[in-house]
């Protein structure tokens, strides 16, 4: 998989993928990850990329032409499944949402800042909108950075373990059930006995019935 991710901070994507299993994921080339700095296809001897919205009004606009400039150029390349833009305005995130993109060749994401982007952006350069929550960020790096990790995680080989995303929560509608390490008693607190029990099958019908219980307290509305 090839992730393009335009940004005018692209400094905002530095560390998240030097680290731990997406560096890891990099480095065993499953994923590539390209940053791109919008100002390299501003046409301005400012390399500007906002501009005042027409109509008046508070905050900056993206202006389309650095942008079209720049996906064209990548499209130019290769094909894209989705040409995504990162806005608290898209479909919210979930897990189903992230198993499928996970079997995508390429994608774009576009980090949006300032006000927002021009109109014309979102409806003719835009394949998709996405938010990872009901909340506002200072602009969509932290929201591109988040999806590639829900998506690069899947990927077949990430994770050492294959089956351990299989186990995640949310991957059958249930939060995950409660995990303990050594020491079996910690100034009093024990680990339930049945963890230490043995005895594989109860094992697996406890932690079943704990993540039920859990998602019934928590989150009841994955079950409906
Ligand atoms: N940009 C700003 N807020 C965002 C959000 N919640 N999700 C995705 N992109 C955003």
């Amino acid at each position: 998989m090839r992730i393009d991710i335009i940004s005018v901070v692209p400094g905002l994507l530095e560390s998240p993928f030097g680290f731990s299993i997406l560096k890891r994921a990099i480095d065993k080339k499953l994923v590539e990850i390209n940053v791109i700095n919008l100002r390299d296809y501003a046409t301005s001897k400012h390399k500007t990329v906002d501009d005042y919205p027409y109509g008046g009004g508070a905050g900056m606009v993206m202006m389309i032409e650095p942008i079209d400039r720049c996906i064209s150029a990548l499209q130019a390349e290769r094909t894209y499944d989705e040409v995504i833009y990162l806005s608290p305005d898209g479909d919210l995130l979930d897990q189903p949402m992230a198993n499928r993109m996970s079997s995508s060749k390429n994608l774009i994401m576009l980090c949006g800042h300032y006000k927002g982007v021009d109109e014309r952006v979102r409806k003719h350069l835009i394949t998709r909108e996405i938010s990872i929550g009901n909340y506002v960020l200072s602009g969509g790096e932290l929201a591109a950075a988040v999806l590639c990790d829900t998506i690069i995680r899947l990927i077949p080989g990430v994770l050492s373990d294959e089956t351990s995303a299989l186990s995640d929560s949310f991957q059958d509608n249930l939060i995950a059930p409660p995990a303990y390490t050594r020491p079996a008693e910690y100034n009093g607190l024990k680990v339930p006995d049945i963890l230490l029990s043995g005895n594989t099958p109860e094992v697996e019908k406890w932690r079943h019935e704990q993540s039920l219980e859990r998602t019934r307290d928590r989150r009841p509305e994955l079950l409906r």
